[in-house]
């Protein structure tokens, strides 16, 4: 299906650290229910700069249940295209296109152990997740929270305010790698010896993980607690950045040229003719079919289908799973013809 936009006023305006600001929407009553979210789930800012149309995926950091307006983070990226727009340009009561909220990184029920990890922006969804769970009465949550300097920890005031109402609920270790001492922080990055330490606490063995941060973060911490022993399937990551190596090309390579690729979106079957070299959403875009998309990197799975006929390559994938490739789907921005024939379905998605 194509993605759903619509005009929020923005609310409010918060500048959390020099680089990073928070920004919350008014949400009108018709929209209540469009807007209902799940925390750790993202919106995608839609926004035209310099003529071109950029979309850009933010996690949602406040929390349904705790009444809070629908608010994202963003931190400004050197040379970005929409964060230092959205950091220093926009101003409260001017209106910003948005997409309904999705994504997957959201907790299980029945969660009664929760370990998080953030890495500086990627507190954004894990602290939305650390409300629920405060909410649904998890019994303990271990969180790490890893940035390089004191003034880049985002919502450092609001997490030592919910450790001290739930003292005996939430145990926050923070990391930075530049440490003057102004809080209690362990000087470095996320180490070996800290997890082995962690894993011997029974309610850490025993914890769903949630993961947010720079990629070498994440794939440091998932392999540590692989090699501990915790399961593949109790970890959770939530990705912000492409991969830096594509995927090795599993299919015949046998296929050059053309593809004649059919695709339905919204009930509406339209045929196009893809190059092997060509991404299947690009040329959808090029055709100017509304195709959803946001991160176009491999990343947030807003441009995921079904491929009901045929092959693709997919070069770049950190938003969907082994599983979910099985099943036939696919990230149509990361994705190239190695089929004459190939019809993709995003309604089926
Ligand atoms: S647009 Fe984000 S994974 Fe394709």
């Amino acid at each position: 299906m194509s993605q759903a936009f619509h005009e929020l006023t923005i609310k409010k305006i918060t500048r959390e650290t020099p680089s990073a600001v928070s920004i919350s929407f008014d949400i009108p009553e018709s929209l209540k229910s469009t807007f209902s979210y799940k925390s750790g789930q993202y919106i995608t800012v839609k926004k035209e700069v310099n003529g071109e149309e950029v979309r850009r995926s933010y996690s949602i950091c406040s929390s349904p249940y705790f009444n809070e307006a629908l608010t994202i983070a963003v931190k400004e990226v050197e040379n970005g295209k929409m964060s230092p727009i959205l950091n220093k340009e926009i101003k409260e009561g001017e209106v910003l296109t948005v997409s309904e909220p999705e994504g997957n990184f959201v907790l299980k029920p029945k969660t009664k152990y929760l370990s998080l990890f953030a890495g500086g922006s990627g507190i954004t969804p894990i602290i939305g997740l650390l409300k629920q769970a405060l909410h649904e009465g998890v019994k303990h949550i271990h969180m790490v929270y890893a940035n390089t300097k004191e003034d880049e920890i985002i919502f450092n005031s609001e997490l030592e305010q919910l450790q001290s109402q739930f003292s005996d609920k939430i145990t926050i270790h923070h990391f930075l790698e530049e440490n003057n001492g102004g809080i209690a922080a362990e000087t470095g990055r996320i180490s070996t010896e800290f997890l082995a330490k962690a894993k011997k606490v029974r309610a850490f063995r025993k914890a769903e993980h949630f993961i947010c941060g720079p990629g070498p973060m994440m794939k440091f911490v998932e392999e540590q607690l692989l090699q501990l022993g915790i399961k593949s399937d109790a970890i959770n990551l939530e990705y912000f950045e492409a991969p830096e190596e594509e995927l090795e090309d599993t299919t015949s390579g046998e296929f050059s040229g053309d593809a004649k690729v059919k695709v339905i979106l919204d009930g509406v079957t339209t045929e196009l003719t893809v190059n092997e070299k060509e991404n299947i959403l690009g040329a959808m875009l090029s055709a100017g079919l509304d195709a959803p998309y946001s991160c176009q990197g491999g990343v947030c799975a807003t441009c995921r289908a079904l491929v009901s006929k045929g092959d693709v390559y997919l070069s770049q994938n950190l938003g969907i799973t082994d599983g979910e490739i099985d099943q036939g789907y696919t990230l149509t921005c990361s994705s190239y013809p190695r089929s004459k024939e190939i019809e993709i379905n995003f309604d089926e998605a």
